[in-house]
């Protein structure tokens, strides 16, 4: 008798605790979709295969949506929203303004999503998914997403104006924008290696190439060969929208060129340049990484997931969007 009470006390207290791992309010869990909709992940990563299939530059693009997603309110799909009622979309602000892209892959997620589990599976949950797929498909680490985020009733153009660090912002304050986001260091030069692949415009670092202290000349940090081929096709003036690989090694491949890059003193924006140029701390870890691959892989997942645990809208907070660009009401 006291055996099977002892048995009973026992079960209660493993499924009560089993409970609580499925419905604790506040994290976030791999399994999230497991009953809900157990196809999901499949869903997204055919989407995003055949998109980067036909547009490889895409992935980039789409790894990106989930960093900017999650700088700006958390990661709660307000990146997303366009404008509408009192909404101001996030897509004008100076970071994303002729520049963010993918929009249209997420919809095409989206939409496969809502044919198979009507309203279940948020928009945020799928910026995270597509960028894990993204960086897989361009031969970058793999990790289990965490999941269960729900989706936001607003967006914050301001937040999207400064929170997101600019290109010529100073180590000091991209290290406190991360900060703000529960980020470290190691996690800023980490996340940063996802300019293994894209591009940027020739208006996000024409600064770098002719106005160093207003003599025109490029950045000493710059090499010389590598500065002399960026003019060419970023002039002084026009041609802003002129795009250049930000690694120009290995431009699709998901790999730890962008920090060989660095030490070589060909990074493209002066952001990912004073990584190596300005504090002793982050120089060690680009060369590391330089050398590593390995380590720069293992890193790159933990703080993924610890970029996508910032902020999330979890339990009854916010919604499951029908369409990602705009709210159910
Ligand atoms: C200090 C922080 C960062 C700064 C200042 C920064 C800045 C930029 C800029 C200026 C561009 C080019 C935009 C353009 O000219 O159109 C860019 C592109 C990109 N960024 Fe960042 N970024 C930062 C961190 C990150 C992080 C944390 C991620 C991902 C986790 C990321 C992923 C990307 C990707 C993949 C692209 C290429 C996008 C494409 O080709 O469409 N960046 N970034
Ligand atoms: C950074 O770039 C922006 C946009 O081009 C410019 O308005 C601003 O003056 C620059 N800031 C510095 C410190 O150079
Ligand atoms: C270079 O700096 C001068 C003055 O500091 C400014 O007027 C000019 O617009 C800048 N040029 C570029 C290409 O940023």
């Amino acid at each position: 008798m006291a055996l099977s009470m002892n048995l009973l006390f026992l079960v209660l207290i493993i499924s009560l605790s089993l409970a609580h791992l499925c419905f604790a309010d506040g994290s976030l869990t791999p399994q999230f979709y497991d009953h809900s909709c157990p196809r999901a992940q499949q869903i997204v990563k055919g989407v995003v295969e055949k998109a980067v299939a036909k547009d490889r530059r895409m992935a980039a693009s789409l790894l990106r949506l989930h960093f900017h997603d999650c700088f700006v309110k958390g990661c709660d799909g307000s990146v997303l929203l366009d404008s509408s009622g009192t909404i101001v979309s996030e897509k004008r602000s100076n970071p994303r303004r002729d520049s963010a892209r993918g929009f249209e892959v997420i919809d095409e997620v989206k939409s496969a999503l809502e044919k198979e589990c009507p309203q279940t599976v948020s928009c945020a949950d799928i910026l995270a998914v597509v960028a894990r797929d993204s960086t897989v498909i361009t031969g970058g680490p793999s990790w289990e997403v965490p999941l269960g985020r729900r989706d936001s009733l607003g967006a914050s153009l301001s937040g999207s104006n400064y929170n997101i660090p600019a290109p010529n912002n100073t180590l000091q304050t991209i290290i406190t924008k991360f900060k703000l986001k529960g980020l470290d260091i190691v996690d800023l030069v980490t996340l940063l290696g996802s300019h293994t692949i894209g591009d940027a415009r020739c208006t996000s670092f024409r600064q770098r190439l002719y106005n160093q202290s207003g003599n025109g000349l490029p950045d000493a940090t710059l090499d010389k060969t590598y500065a002399a081929q960026l003019r060419q096709r970023c002039p002084q003036s026009g041609g802003d929208q002129n795009l250049f690989a930000l690694d120009f090694n290995t431009q699709f491949k998901f790999d730890n060129f962008y920090y060989k890059n660095l030490v070589a003193s060909e990074g493209l924006l002066s952001s990912d340049e004073i990584l190596f140029t300005q504090s002793s701390t982050t120089m060690a870890l680009v060369k590391k990484y330089a050398e590593d691959n390995g380590a720069f892989f293992e890193q790159f997942a933990k703080s993924m997931v610890k970029m996508g645990n910032v902020d999330p809208l979890t339990g009854k907070r916010g919604e499951i969007r029908k369409i990602c660009r705009r709210i159910n009401h």
